[in-house]
């Protein structure tokens, strides 16, 4: 029964494609894993016939006929996967929805309907589209990498800098293709001794997304043992919108602020350190001793970038600085003085020494 139908229809379709001029191709974008409406309609009359074909392969994707779903011959790429909206056959709505999108489900379909009025056949074309989500940006050495995983199409990474620099800098760039056909891309800059002072910027785009990250570094700031407050640098912009994380030595988790408007979470063993994050994102740290000394990382993030601030971290040992040079200007001043006044007192010495020789030697006359 299915067979003839099928044979029948396509003979038909065959038929008709003669006189029914073919409209264009309906472009559908689809995001990947997610769910996708295939549009198809037509003028329902009682008992119609349904096939979804993929036209590479001639593959099946799903069939309706005798009031219901028939999924005998269909491929097993589709198992699982579609359906259509039943309660609304009757009034035309012959759309497929196709769930977990792969890229593998790329390329043109075709909607074929057999009705007692005749035949139709539209054509789909199903584009799969994995938007830039997150580019990481991370400095080891005097290298900093820039990278951003499962994205489709393949995507394009450029870097610039701010203020606008030579970028006589090689940069080297890598695409690879994972299993589910997806592209990872990184590319890697070597900094030279000369652009310490730029903020660098990479960026993912794909035809619909793209996403950039950036990547500064202080040089060094020397902190007081008791206090110290380390700015957030890169958050010009209000940090409202953004999310924030405090990182130590690239691996610590210091604070994470991953929603707005939540209160800020500081990890476990940083509780006793942490004394404030302000607005602005600065953290203010208590209790330092050297082996707080490191690295500390701001991360601010929203939807669209990620500005990423490196900070060098030196403790002051023993306190205040201005105390500790007033002390030392006293000791040495103290210092000066009693040495002038030994040699004084020396040069005195050996004077009288030589008045008393003189003495002695006129005694002797
Ligand atoms: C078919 O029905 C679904 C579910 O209600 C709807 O989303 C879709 O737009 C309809 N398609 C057409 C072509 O009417
Ligand atoms: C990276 O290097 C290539 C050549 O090696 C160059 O064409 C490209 O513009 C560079 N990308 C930048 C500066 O973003
Ligand atoms: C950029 O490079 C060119 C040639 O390599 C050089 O003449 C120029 O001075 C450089 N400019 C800066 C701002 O470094
Ligand atoms: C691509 O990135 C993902 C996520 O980090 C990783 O698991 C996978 O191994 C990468 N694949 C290739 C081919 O590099
Ligand atoms: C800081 O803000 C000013 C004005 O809003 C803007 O022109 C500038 O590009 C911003 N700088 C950074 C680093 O975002
Ligand atoms: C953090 O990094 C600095 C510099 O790389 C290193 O000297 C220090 O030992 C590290 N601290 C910890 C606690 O890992």
């Amino acid at each position: 029964m299915e067979r003839l139908c099928w044979a029948a229809g396509l003979l038909m379709w065959t038929l008709l494609r003669i006189v029914t001029p073919s409209e264009g191709d309906t472009e559908v974008l689809c995001v990947l894993m997610e769910s996708c409406i295939l549009p198809c309609s037509f003028q329902s009359s009682g008992d119609d016939v349904i096939h979804w074909i993929k036209i590479a392969g001639e593959l099946r994707v799903h069939s309706f006929y005798n009031r219901q779903n028939q999924f005998a011959h269909q491929n097993q790429h589709f198992r699982g996967r579609t359906s259509l909206f039943q309660d609304q056959i009757s009034r035309g709505n012959a759309s497929l929805l196709l769930t977990g999108v792969e890229v593998q489900d790329q390329g043109r379909y075709k909607c074929f309907i057999s009705t007692i009025r005749g035949n139709k056949d539209s054509f789909i074309n199903l584009k799969v589209d994995a938007s830039v989500s997150k580019v990481s940006i991370d400095q080891v050495g005097n290298r900093i990498t820039c990278s951003s995983n499962w994205i489709y199409p393949e995507p394009e990474l450029t870097w610039s800098t701010s203020p606008p620099s030579n970028m006589s800098l090689q940069n080297t760039t890598t695409v690879q293709q994972t299993e589910q056909q997806l592209y990872n891309i990184s590319s890697s800059l070597i900094l030279s001794d000369s652009d310490t002072d730029l903020i660098y910027s990479c960026t993912v785009r794909t035809r619909t997304s793209s996403r950039r990250a950036t990547w500064r570094q202080i040089s060094v700031i020397s902190a007081s043992s008791s206090e110290s407050t380390i700015p957030c640098s890169a958050s010009n912009t209000s940090l409202t919108s953004f999310s924030l994380l405090w990182r130590f030595n690239h691996t610590q988790t210091i604070v994470d602020q991953t929603r707005t408007n939540v209160t800020f979470a500081v990890s476990e063993e940083w509780r006793q350190h942490v004394k404030a994050v302000s607005e602005s994102g600065s953290l203010t740290l208590q209790d330092l001793s050297s082996k707080q000394e490191g690295v500390y990382t701001c991360e601010l993030s929203n939807s669209e970038e990620t500005h990423l601030t490196d900070i060098l971290l030196r403790i002051e040992k023993g306190g205040n600085t201005t105390v500790k040079a007033i002390v030392t200007a006293v000791l040495i001043s103290l210092l000066l003085s009693v040495l002038m006044a030994v040699l004084v007192h020396n040069r005195k010495e050996t004077k009288d020494i030589n008045v008393n020789l003189h003495l002695t030697g006129s005694d002797n006359n």
